[in-house]
C-alpha cells in the first residue's frame, strides 16, 4: 500500500490509465463525488492543457485532479488557480535541492530555473444562482521526463536534481500545502493569496511579452490586481490589465 500521507478531507482514487484526470473528475463531480475527491492516474491518453493544448502524459510524471465544492461564485472560484500555484511552489521547493528556484508564472504555471515543470488547469460548473457547483483543479507535474518541443521551455524534477522523488511524494506534498493555502484563502480572502503569489512570482518588475489571441505587446510586469489580472506598465507609463493570455520573458521573445 502506497502512503501518500494526505491530510484529512482528501479521498484518493488511483487509476492506471484514463483519458484525462480532469475529464474523469468532471464525470465524477457530475455524479456527486464528494468535495476532496482526488483522482490520480499513472498515464493519460488525452491529457489536456490550457487553450485546448495537449498535455503529454507518459508514465513517471504526476497527473491529478481535485474535486472541490466551495460555497462561492464562479468568479471567486478562479482564486483557486493562485491557491494551487502557491501550494505547488511550496511543495516543489521542499523537494528540489537547496537554492534551486521554484516560481509561479502567471496565470498557472510553475517554473524551475525559468523552465516549466508543472501546469494547472481549472474547470468548473455553475448552478442557476451563479454559484459554483464544482471546481476541478487539474495538475500535471513533470517528474521523470518533460516534452522537448514546447512554446515555453520545459523541465522535470529529475532533470533539476530532485532524483529521489516520484508521483506519490509530489502528490502528498501538494495536498498538504494546498490544504494550508486553501484554508488561508477561506479565512483571509484573496488579499493574502495575492501577496503570497506575488512573493513567488517569476519576473515581477521585469519586462515581459504578453501574447493574446490577436495581439502581442511588451511591458513591465508590475502587479497582480484583486481579481487575479496581471498588471503591465507600458512604455508610455499607462497600465494595462491582462485577464487572459500567455506571458514570455525577453529571452524567449
Ligand atoms: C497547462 O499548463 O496547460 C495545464 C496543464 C494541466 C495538465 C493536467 S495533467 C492532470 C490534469 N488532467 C488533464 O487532462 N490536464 C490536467
Amino acid at each position: 500500500m502506497v502512503n501518500h500521507n494526505l491530510p484529512p478531507g482528501f479521498h484518493l482514487v488511483v487509476l492506471d490509465t484514463v483519458d484525462s484526470t480532469n475529464v474523469e473528475a468532471r464525470r465524477r463531480a457530475e455524479a456527486e463525488a464528494p468535495d476532496g475527491t482526488l483522482i490520480q492516474a499513472v498515464t493519460q491518453t488525452q491529457g489536456r492543457g490550457r487553450r485546448g493544448r495537449h498535455w503529454e502524459s507518459p508514465t513517471g510524471n504526476l497527473y491529478m485532479s481535485l474535486i472541490l465544492r466551495p460555497d462561492c461564485s464562479v468568479a471567486a472560484g478562479l482564486d483557486v488557480t493562485f491557491v494551487s500555484a502557491i501550494a505547488m511552489c511550496d511543495a516543489l521547493a521542499a523537494i528540489v535541492p537547496p537554492l534551486v528556484g521554484v516560481a509561479a508564472k502567471w496565470p498557472n504555471d510553475i517554473l524551475i530555473n525559468g523552465r516549466k515543470v508543472a501546469g494547472i488547469l481549472l474547470e468548473s460548473a455553475s448552478g442557476s444562482s451563479g454559484k459554483l457547483r464544482w471546481l476541478v483543479v487539474g495538475v500535471g507535474v513533470n517528474i521523470q521526463s518533460f516534452p522537448k518541443r514546447t512554446e515555453y521551455p520545459a523541465t522535470s524534477l529529475n532533470f533539476e536534481g530532485a532524483v529521489n522523488t516520484g508521483p506519490t511524494e509530489v502528490l502528498g506534498g501538494f495536498a498538504r500545502c494546498f490544504k494550508r493555502w486553501f484554508d488561508i484563502w477561506g479565512n483571509e480572502g484573496f488579499a493574502a493569496i495575492r501577496e503570497a503569489w506575488l512573493q513567488r512570482a517569476e519576473g515581477l518588475g521585469e519586462m515581459i511579452e504578453v501574447r493574446l489571441p490577436d495581439e502581442r505587446f511588451t511591458g513591465r510586469f508590475v502587479d497582480l490586481d484583486e481579481s487575479g489580472s496581471l498588471i503591465i506598465e507600458l512604455e508610455s507609463g499607462e497600465r494595462r490589465s491582462v485577464t487572459t493570455g500567455d506571458v514570455f520573458p525577453p529571452e524567449l521573445i
